[in-house]
């Protein structure tokens, strides 16, 4: 078989473990042709080909970011872009597509698995919010990294006496806000999924310092929402590429220090999130789901997901998963909260 690869979306850490997997287990179980898509669906699309072999792959488990390349680019947003797709796959062969991405990839694998075209994806994106998985390649290693930071912030905060915003990704869900919030000890969490009253926030905060700290951290999701009709205002900003890094941080600190009068810091750790080498779970993952997408696509089960459910993993049709976010649930965002 000719099976084409790509990845899509954000880079996270993990994806040229999967990448290694489908490649090996491919080419050793399977005897397959691994032809790799440079720049996720912008190389199928312009036919941006490289053969994959063993020697593509070595020494890559533990290295941080894609092999392959990636692009926020989908076929069927772009004017003719579903068709050059099928001009490239048809004129080298493909048998069958492994797509590696986000919501927004695996949406477009959903597409041209409709067109007729056998699909796997894998899901990877650090927000953790791809429906139908327990977890997405990537979102283990970026609460590692966010953990980190929020414990070293920790230090310099009680030295300085200091209220310090902790900005972290996380457009439409809170999963890296909650738990590295867990993780770390921070005093609050603001998540997409409880829009916040900056009332509540700064009376918390004057409580704390008042009763028996001169400290406090605060995470915030970059896709944190105020509720309707509470004092603090603002639209998310939107920029040509997704939400502005820096502004609803920036915006929750200048509230907090004008109604309190607390020193207040802002750290925006961006893409810190999605740089380096991959956990030691989400090499594990990673491998796993790989392996059982060339495993899925060698038995022609294909317009699948590979999804983790409890200690399994498994796939879920691909067509489910399409335009549907996997939020935090209640009882995480309890514990976040009942232990600040
Ligand atoms: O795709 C996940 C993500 O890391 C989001 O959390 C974040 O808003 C976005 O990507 C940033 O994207 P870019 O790398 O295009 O700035």
């Amino acid at each position: 078989m000719r099976v084409g690869l790509l990845t899509g979306g954000g880079d996270v850490p993990g994806l040229n473990a999967a990448i290694r997997a489908v490649v090996k287990r491919g080419d050793t179980e399977h005897g397959h042709q691994i032809i790799g898509f440079r720049n996720g669906w912008k190389g199928v699309a312009e036919g941006d080909v490289v053969q994959l072999g063993r020697q593509n792959i070595r020494n890559v488990l533990a290295t941080g970011g894609t092999l392959l390349g990636t692009a926020r680019w989908h076929p069927h947003r772009n004017e003719g872009g579903l068709e050059a797709v099928q001009a490239t796959l048809e004129a080298e062969r493909i048998d069958a597509l492994i797509c590696i991405g986000g919501d927004g990839t695996l949406h477009a694998a959903s597409k041209v698995a409709a067109a007729g075209v056998p699909v796997v994806g894998i899901p990877k994106t650090i927000d953790n919010d791809v429906w139908g998985t327990d977890a997405s390649i990537g979102f283990d290693t970026a609460v590692t990294i966010v953990t980190e930071a929020i414990d070293r912030i920790h230090t310099t905060a009680e030295s300085h006496n200091r209220v310090m915003v902790v900005e972290v990704m996380g457009r439409s869900a809170g999963w890296i806000a909650v738990t590295s919030a867990i993780a770390g000890g921070a005093e609050i969490v603001l998540a997409p999924e409880e829009p916040f009253d900056i009332d509540t926030v700064v009376k918390y905060l004057r409580h704390r310092h008042r009763a028996h700290a001169s400290f406090s951290i605060v995470v915030v999701a970059e896709g944190a929402v105020p509720a309707p009709g509470t004092a603090m205002q603002f639209e998310t900003e939107v920029g040509e590429f997704g939400i502005v890094a820096g502004a609803t941080g920036e915006r929750v600190r200048t509230e907090i220090a004008a109604r309190t009068g607390f020193d207040t810091r802002v750290t925006v750790l961006g893409h810190v999130q999605r740089g380096g080498s991959p956990t030691a779970a989400d090499r594990i993952l990673a491998s796993r789901f790989g392996m059982l997408a060339i495993d899925a696509v060698s038995d022609k089960v294909d317009n699948m997901m590979t999804a983790l459910h409890g200690e399994k993993v498994e796939l879920v049709p691909i067509a489910e998963i399409a335009g549907k976010v996997k939020h935090v649930p209640a009882d995480l965002l309890e514990v976040a909260k009942a232990l600040a």
